[in-house]
């Protein structure tokens, strides 16, 4: 039986020995396993530990300031706004693969420069133990990594042994709040794989709307609890609809809603009908630019979670 207070004793004393008085550093996404790690090798090392947390412009509405006001008096914290870099490297990308790739590669040299200036010896990383596990090859609990400019690093893997549920409870254990330890996960290359074909500000806004409205009445039914994801996707297809007796050209947004236990299948579950007409009022009511919203109702396989 897993107790997560044990769990912590040990951990702290395991992280200052690997650590001692160096300095260390990790990517905050604001999911439930990046913020667990860096909570407790916080309590481990205190302002050793840089946690940095990147906006890469492609966020949910309202993330930035979100995790900044639940980390800033936690942690030692900073929000890198990297907007600019990214969606300019993003510029007349279509391709999902390409687009995460150029987020991947942006994202690393960000970090890399903010470790440098900090003078980190250390990465901490949020790996649970699905990660290496399913990734079989890397196994290794002891490695290096070397940055693309030549920076190297030695991880530290503080929750590598656990999984999801574990992770909640030491969350939980730690005094993070409930909202975020039972947050739905969210792909780190965010609304970037949500959005059909090229990303241009006018559709990050559509995207960002449109999932804000999903994620609101979701939360009202309460099925946040229950669903693995539910998100929006707004795809790159533009159909007639009629808005105030004038015949309009938008786009159709497709809404997905998943439940799952590891995200290796799912399953689309019956869903209220209400929410569901609620939500397609909304956004289109809400959101000039669409004209369309439907319902996507494939499980995985064949279909992938994400549609990008
Ligand atoms: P798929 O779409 O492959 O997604 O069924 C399985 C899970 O992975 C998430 N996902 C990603 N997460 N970067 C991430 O960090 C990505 O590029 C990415 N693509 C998919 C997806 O949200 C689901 O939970």
């Amino acid at each position: 039986m897993f107790d997560p207070s044990d769990f912590i004793t040990e951990s702290i004393e395991e992280i200052k020995r690997k650590i001692g008085d160096k300095k260390a550093i990790i990517a905050l996404s604001g999911g439930v396993d990046s913020s667990v790690a860096s909570v407790l090798t916080s309590r481990a090392i205190g302002n050793q530990l840089l946690a940095v947390f990147v906006d890469h412009g492609l966020l949910r509405e309202g993330e930035a300031n979100y995790v900044q006001k639940t980390f800033e008096n936690r942690l030692n914290f900073v929000s890198v706004d990297a907007k600019d870099e990214f969606l300019g490297r993003l510029e007349g990308v279509e391709d999902p693969e390409e687009k995460r790739k150029i987020i991947g590669e942006v994202f690393i040299r960000v970090f890399e420069r903010i470790a440098e200036e900090e003078g980190a010896e250390f990465l901490v990383q949020g790996t649970i133990a699905p990660d290496w596990i399913e990734s079989q090859g890397n196994i290794k609990s002891h490695h290096n990594v070397a940055l693309p400019h030549g920076l190297v690093l030695k991880v530290v893997e503080p929750i590598r042994e656990l999984y999801k549920d574990e992770v909640r409870l030491l969350g939980s254990e730690m005094g993070l709040p409930d909202e975020m330890i039972s947050r739905q996960p969210y792909p780190g290359p965010g609304l970037a794989v949500r959005i059909a074909g090229k990303i241009t500000p006018e559709k990050i806004e559509v995207c960002r709307k449109a999932n804000a409205i999903v994620d609101e009445e979701v939360k009202k039914e309460g099925l946040d609890k229950t669903l693995w994801q539910y998100f929006a996707v707004l795809t790159d297809t533009k159909v007639t609809g009629v808005k105030g007796d004038i015949r309009d050209y938008g786009y159709l947004v497709v809404i997905r809603m998943v439940e799952s236990l590891d995200a290796m299948t799912a399953d689309v579950p019956e869903l209220p009908w209400n929410m569901v007409k609620t939500i397609s009022q909304r956004i289109t009511a809400e959101i000039s630019e669409v004209t369309h919203v439907a319902l996507s109702v494939s499980d995985k396989p064949p279909s992938t979670i994400e549609l990008a």
